[in-house]
């Protein structure tokens, strides 16, 4: 094992809170021949990355923030992939971030940045605009990882996160969000039924336009008859219907039974995964004169 590696995986497996939680980059596994062990099965990032790139398609020159972005598996990959567009890591955790910058060092992606703090409500504004904000499962552990005394349970989660994405809908065009739906990553503190992707779905639509977030896609992870896993969307018709039509909707029912979410072994693949465009947007057109 060469020196990369050895510090790669010490830095990878420090058990600390958010350790061993993401892929390693496949490009850095093809060069480095250094992967990390993750039961896809149960949680995985291969079918989220996958779905991204399927529906992001990001333009030359567009700017991204991967806020929480833990080892870089998205911030890396993407920026691998996309060199024409300009990358920034926010992440909270030392070791993760020595790790994001000693992968985007050793592999010359001079078109990532890493930053080592803490979105929190306090630092939004110093946050510059983005084209695309990555938001994922980092938003229940306010009052844990951040904010803290600002969320104190997760009875407190809905207001608090409404007041975060309505700051955050001043930062980014688009928001690509995620959220484990328990308080601090605490399942004996849930914010609804994580067995009812139903109540998930009528929150996350109660919660985002309201803070200034326009859903435009909702998808939940399935098998494909291969047996891979891949999100697919909820069909654009439910998306669109208001928030109390859609808690009655019998489609709704019979579109989440298409998925047997009962499948999968843990909550991490009955969290719906969403892309939603800011209500602001206006604010971010080139001007014209
Ligand atoms: C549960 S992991 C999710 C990682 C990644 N976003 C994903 O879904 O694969 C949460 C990560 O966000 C970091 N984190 C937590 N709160 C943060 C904050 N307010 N700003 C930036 N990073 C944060 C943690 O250190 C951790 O690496």
């Amino acid at each position: 094992m060469n020196l990369l590696q050895q510090q790669l995986r010490q830095l990878y497996g420090d058990n600390s809170k958010h350790a061993n939680y993401q892929n390693v980059p496949t490009f850095v596994r093809d060069a480095l021949g250094y992967q990390e062990s993750i039961d896809e099965s149960w949680r995985g990032d291969t079918a989220r990355y996958a779905y991204l790139l399927h529906e992001l398609k990001l333009q030359p020159g567009q700017t991204v923030a991967d806020i929480g972005a833990n080892t870089g598996f998205f911030v890396h990959s993407l920026a691998h992939s996309h060199p024409e567009c300009r990358f920034v890591a926010y992440e909270s955790h030392p070791n993760h971030v020595d790790f994001i910058r000693l992968v985007a060092d050793a592999f010359d992606l001079s078109n990532v940045a890493v930053e080592d703090r803490a979105v929190d409500l306090a630092a939004m504004d110093d946050l510059p605009v983005f084209d695309l904000l990555i938001h994922l499962n980092v938003l229940h552990h306010a009052g844990h990882d951040f904010d803290a005394g600002l969320v104190s349970g997760p009875q407190e989660m809905e207001q608090y996160a409404a007041a975060y994405l309505r700051q955050l809908a001043g930062k980014g065009s688009r928001l690509v969000f995620q959220i484990g739906y328990n308080w601090g990553g605490d399942k004996s503190q849930p914010i609804v039924d994580p067995h009812d992707q139903r109540a998930m779905v009528a929150w996350l639509h109660g919660l985002l336009p309201r803070a200034g977030w326009q859903i435009e896609r909702l998808a939940f992870a399935t098998r494909a008859a291969s047996g891979e896993i891949v999100y697919q969307n909820l069909p654009a018709s439910l998306i669109d219907l208001p928030p109390r039509a859609l808690q009655e909707s019998a489609a709704l029912q019979e579109a989440l039974q298409a998925y047997h979410l009962e499948q999968f072994k843990g909550e991490f693949y009955r969290r719906p995964l969403v892309i939603c465009r800011s209500s602001r947007e206006t604010r971010w057109l080139e001007p014209t004169g």
